[in-house]
C-alpha cells in the first residue's frame, strides 16, 4: 500500500459481529463469533469489527478472544467500537492489545436531530468532545477511526469541522455513516466529494462509507462513494444488521470485481487492469454466508444476489439450454468464483472415515479429531437413511455438530406419536444444566407443537416462537432439513438451528438451541446497545 491514507485498493471493513449482531435475534455467543471471526480472516477482510466491548462482559470477552487468536502478525486488524466517553474507549483499548494490529473505532452523532433528541448536546459541545476522544483514543493504539453518527442527515458545515478536528486529533479513518438508510446514491456521491473539497486535512485519512439498507440503496450508495474517493467500505455478510440492515459485502466485492473495468479508473488504474480491486478470496463467500446465515439463525432470501439459493439457478437446469451454447447468455459470473460447488453426490454409505476426512479438508474444513468423530458418526447415521450424500449434506453436518452453542440443556431423546385421527404426543428426555435428566410428555396441534409443550414443561423459561421454518438442504424426499427459529424473551430474541433428515428431531434440537442461547443470556445479563443506550452524562468525558 503506497500511501496508508489513500490505499490503492479498496479496504474491506467487516461488522457483521458488530453492527450484524445487532440484527434482533442475531445473538451469538463467545465461541460462534470466534468460528465466524476465523472464516472472516480466510475470506480476506481487511478489518474484523469484533463488538462493542463495553456492552457486557461476554462482548469484551469475545473482542479480546478475536484480537488474540484472529489478529495475528498477518491476520486482519481488529476493531473494538466505542461511543465517545472514556469509559467505553478504555474498555475498546483493552480488548483489542492483544491484537497485532488493532483498532478503536469511536462515534458520536452529529446530525440536529441526534444531538438535541438522543445526546441532549449543542453543537459546540460535539465538536470539542470528538477531537477530545480521537486523541484519548490515540493512548491505547495509533489505529483510529472516528465516525459522525448520522452524518447523512447532518448540516455539511458542521459536518466538516467535526471531520477536521477528529483526523487533527489523530483519527487515521474518517467513517461516513448514512445510519438510517436515508440518502440516493447521488447525494450519498456528493457528500464524498464534499468532504474531499472541504476538509483541509482529509488526505491524513482513509475516506470510509456505512449505510443501512432502510431504503435498499446501501451499496449503490457505497459503489457511488468508491467513485468519489471512499476507499473502505463497512459491510456484513448477507447484509446483516439493524433494521432492513447494512451493505452486504459480498454484493459489494463482487460489484467491484465482476465490473472492475468500470471501476478501475476511479482508483487511477487502467480499465483493463485484472488485479483485485479487494483483498477478498471471493471462493470463500459462499460458504460464509452459509456460517453466518446457520449461526444467526438470518435467513438468505432464495432471490438474494450473489447467495441466494435462486442467484446461480441456471446451474439446475433453468436456462439450462441457453447457458450450455453460450455461457454467457445468462452469467456474468460463474458460480465457482463464489465457491458455490456443484452439488455432487461425492460419498455414500461404504465411504470410511478417511475418504470422509479428505473431503471435508477438500471443502475447506479443518476438524479436530474429537469434532471429526462426531461428524464421522452424523455422516454414518445419514448415509444409513440417505443413499446419496452431497457436498450440502457434509457441510450441514458439519455445521451443525462443531457450531451449537454450549448445551446446557441436553436432548437425551425424543419420541412422537401422530397421524390422521389421532392426538399428536410426544415425549422428551432432556439433561438440565444441573446434570438431571428429566422426562415429561405433552399433547400438541402437531408432532412439532407436542414436541415444544413437553420441552416446555421441563424448561420452564417463558418464551414466545415468533418465527419457524424447515428447508430441505438438497432435493430428493431423503434430504437433510435444516430447521431454524427465533423465539421471544421479553424483549429479546434467539434464534436456534438444526438439522436432521427427521424433521421433528431436527425441530426438537433447533428449539433446545435457541433455549441454550436464552438460558446463556440469562446467566450473562443485559447487554447495552452502542446507539440507543445512552453514555453516562458524568462519563462522557
Ligand atoms: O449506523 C451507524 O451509524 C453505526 C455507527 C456506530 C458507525 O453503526
Ligand atoms: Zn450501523
Amino acid at each position: 500500500m503506497s500511501n496508508p491514507s489513500s490505499p490503492d485498493r479498496i479496504l474491506i471493513f467487516d461488522t457483521t459481529l458488530r453492527d450484524g449482531e445487532q440484527s434482533p435475534g442475531a445473538t451469538l455467543n463467545v465461541e460462534e463469533k470466534l468460528i465466524i471471526a476465523r472464516q472472516l480472516a480466510r475470506l480476506g477482510v481487511d478489518i474484523i469489527e469484533a463488538g462493542f466491548p463495553f456492552a457486557s462482559p461476554g462482548d469484551f470477552e469475545a473482542v479480546q478472544r478475536i484480537a488474540q487468536e484472529v489478529g495475528t502478525a498477518d491476520g486482519p486488524t481488529i476493531c473494538g467500537l466505542a461511543r465517545a466517553t472514556k469509559a467505553d474507549i478504555e474498555r475498546a483499548g483493552e480488548a483489542i492489545q492483544p491484537a497485532v494490529k488493532g483498532r478503536i473505532h469511536t462515534f458520536i452523532a452529529t446530525s440536529d436531530i441526534h444531538m438535541q433528541y438522543k445526546l441532549r448536546k449543542s453543537r459546540q459541545e460535539v465538536l470539542a468532545i470528538a477531537p477530545e476522544m480521537v486523541a484519548y483514543a490515540k493512548t491505547f493504539t495509533d489505529d483510529v477511526e472516528f465516525s459522525p453518527e448520522d452524518a447523512g442527515r447532518s448540516d455539511p458545515e458542521f459536518l466538516y469541522q467535526v471531520l477536521e478536528a477528529a483526523i487533527a486529533a489523530g483519527a487515521t479513518t474518517v467513517n461516513i455513516p448514512d445510519t438510517v438508510g436515508y440518502l440516493t446514491p447521488a447525494e450519498f456521491g456528493d457528500l464524498i466529494r464534499g468532504i474531499q473539497e472541504n476538509v483541509p486535512n482529509i488526505d491524513q485519512a482513509v475516506i470510509s462509507v456505512h449505510g443501512h439498507n432502510d431504503l435498499g440503496l446501501a451499496v449503490a450508495n457505497f459503489l457511488e462513494a468508491v467513485k468519489h474517493g471512499a476507499r473502505q467500505l463497512e459491510c456484513t455478510i448477507n447484509g446483516i444488521g439493524e433494521r432492513a440492515g447494512n451493505a452486504a459485502l459480498e454484493e459489494l466485492v463482487m460489484a467491484l470485481h465482476v465490473r472492475r473495468s468500470f471501476y478501475n479508473p476511479f482508483l487511477g488504474r487502467p480499465a483493463e487492469s485484472e488485479d483485485p480491486l479487494t483483498n477478498i478470496d471471493t471462493r470463500q463467500i459462499y460458504k460464509t454466508s452459509r456460517l453466518v446465515s446457520n449461526l444467526t439463525g438470518m435467513f438468505v432470501q432464495p432471490n438474494k444476489a450473489i447467495v441466494g439459493a435462486n442467484a446461480f439457478a441456471h446451474e439446475s437446469g433453468i436456462h439450462q439450454d441457453g447457458v450450455l451454447k453460450n455461457k454467457l447468455t445468462y452469467e456474468i459470473m460463474d458460480a465457482q468464483s463464489i465457491g458455490l460447488t456443484d452439488n455432487q453426490i461425492v460419498l455414500g454409505k461404504h465411504s470410511g472415515r478417511n475418504a470422509f476426512r479428505t473431503r471435508l479438508q477438500e471443502l475447506g474444513y479443518d476438524l479436530d479429531d474429537q469434532a471429526l468423530n462426531r461428524a464421522f458418526l452424523r455422516f454414518k447415521e445419514l448415509a444409513d437413511k440417505k443413499k446419496e450424500i452431497t457436498d450440502w449434506d457434509i457441510e450441514s453436518i458439519v455445521n451443525d455438530e462443531t457450531q451449537q452453542a454450549p448445551e446446557h440443556f441436553y436432548l437425551d431423546l425424543v419420541q412422537v406419536s401422530c397421524g390422521d385421527n389421532s392426538r399428536p404426543t410426544a415425549t422428551v428426555i432432556i439433561r438440565t444444566p444441573d446434570g438431571q435428566e428429566l422426562m415429561d410428555a405433552a399433547i400438541g396441534t402437531g408432532p412439532v407443537d407436542a414436541v415444544y409443550k413437553a420441552i416446555n414443561r421441563v424448561v420452564d423459561i417463558p418464551n414466545q416462537l415468533i418465527e419457524f421454518s424447515v428447508q430441505s438442504v438438497t432435493a430428493g424426499i431423503d434430504a437433510l432439513g435444516e430447521v431454524t427459529i427465533r423465539i421471544r424473551h421479553e424483549d429479546r430474541v434467539f434464534s436456534g438451528h438444526a438439522a436432521n433428515t427427521d424433521i421433528v428431531v431436527a425441530s426438537a434440537h433447533a428449539y433446545l438451541h435457541a433455549l441454550n442461547r436464552l438460558y446463556a443470556a440469562l446467566q450473562g445479563g443485559k447487554a447495552l446497545h452502542p446507539q440507543r443506550d445512552a453514555a453516562p452524562v458524568a462519563a462522557s468525558r
